[in-house]
């Protein structure tokens, strides 16, 4: 059942290719820039009009809340903001029937998340579900929504569910704004024409794993780990450290990384490995300034950079590449080389990858 693999999630961050092209099949049609969301068309209009959006969710799914904000805001020109599901819903937030609430989750069950939308629902908000598990729990509750499609997710630590639920965020926040007329439909059109690619960037991502592992050799002793990335890509930063955490036990904690000079720096000398998505960007000279103040304190860089990079491999310990892409789809494929790193961390560790101490698979007690 783990199709050869050793662990369900070294077989699930290696389904993502076809994960990904699950999420999006039927729903793109790049050369008229269009997209088709059967679940939510009812309510596009809603949607569209939307004087706020408010995501909630927990854990990885919070973190694909916001890449989701950043697509959105970009994109649509919609407010968004991004709340832990246990912290909006025992807030008294302000809620209005002019809201839109998105709640993100794989299981479809976490309770808070369950709890956060009830709250929303009762104050007149649109409820819209994205969630991978069909007939689950929150796509009931919800007035319209999108599954991702992704497939039975096994592993406790969510890695196919991330990158499939950032990717219904990218067909999301392209259908708004093919709606308020907020992008140009060519510019609509490039995006869905690149989103269509990436199961094969992902592909090439996957072949990276032999240095992957080798760098996970150079980790698997550490006690700490910071992630630093900027802009759309410090959720992925976030991403990263939450993986490292739930599956290695190596504290890790992830910054955007011009945060960093305000507290963590303090804690950077040599034994520290500082993970860095250094793509090239529109943060990209900023995250270069911010490599260096980690060189400068003698802290192990793996930088995570866009393929044919000469001037980052100059100055970091390490470098895995990814794919040359639209910046909007870097935070999918930077993730992947993320995923492998503490999956091969936490397996030289011994540790249960699949069933981590603590942990449970879906949360359901708040
Ligand atoms: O099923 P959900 O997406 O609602 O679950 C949310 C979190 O419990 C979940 O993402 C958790 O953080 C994972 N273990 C992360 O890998």
């Amino acid at each position: 059942e783990k199709g050869g693999y050793e662990h369900f999630m070294l077989k699930e961050i290696h389904e993502q290719p076809r994960s990904i092209a699950n999420c999006m099949r039927g729903r793109i049609y790049a050369d008229e820039a269009r997209i088709n969301l059967g679940g939510i068309s009812e309510y596009a209009v809603k949607l569209a009009q939307a004087k706020r959006i408010i995501i909630v969710s927990c854990g990885t799914s919070w973190h694909a809340g916001l890449v989701g904000e950043y697509l959105i805001e970009e994109y649509a020109r919609i407010p968004v903001e991004v709340e832990y599901a246990s912290e909006f819903r025992y807030r008294n937030p302000i809620i209005s029937e002019e809201d839109v609430v998105i709640a993100i989750s794989q299981s479809g069950e976490t309770a808070d998340t369950m709890a956060a939308i009830e709250l929303a629902k009762k104050a007149g908000a649109t409820i819209l579900g994205i969630c991978n598990v069909v007939g689950s729990s929150i796509p009931r509750l919800s007035h319209a929504g999108m599954y991702t499609h992704a497939g039975p997710e096994i592993g406790v630590a969510s890695t196919k569910a991330f990158t499939a639920q950032v990717t219904a965020l990218t067909l999301l926040s392209l259908y708004i704004a093919r709606q308020r007329g907020t992008l140009p439909a060519s510019k609509i059109a490039t995006l869905l024409a690149q989103l269509q690619k990436t199961p094969q960037l992902i592909k090439e991502c996957l072949k990276n794993e032999p240095l992957v592992k080798q760098i996970a050799y150079e980790i698997k002793d550490s006690t700490n780990c910071l992630f630093l990335g900027r802009g759309i890509n410090f959720p992925v930063a976030l991403e990263g450290a939450l993986k490292l955490k739930e599956i290695s036990y190596i504290h890790a904690e992830g910054y955007p990384a011009a945060e960093m000079k305000h507290g963590p720096i303090a804690l950077i000398d040599e034994q520290m490995p500082v993970v860095v998505i250094a793509t090239k960007d529109s943060s990209y000279d900023k995250i270069i300034s911010n490599i260096q103040e980690v060189k400068a304190r003698k802290g192990k860089i793996t930088a995570i950079v866009t393929e044919g990079d000469t001037i980052i491999s100059e100055i970091a310990d390490y470098i895995i590449e990814i794919p040359l892409c639209e910046e909007a789809l870097t935070p999918i494929l930077a993730t992947i080389p993320l995923q492998l790193l503490s999956y091969h961390i936490a397996v030289m560790r011994g540790c249960n990858v699949d069933q981590p101490r603590n942990l449970a698979k879906s949360v359901t007690v708040e």
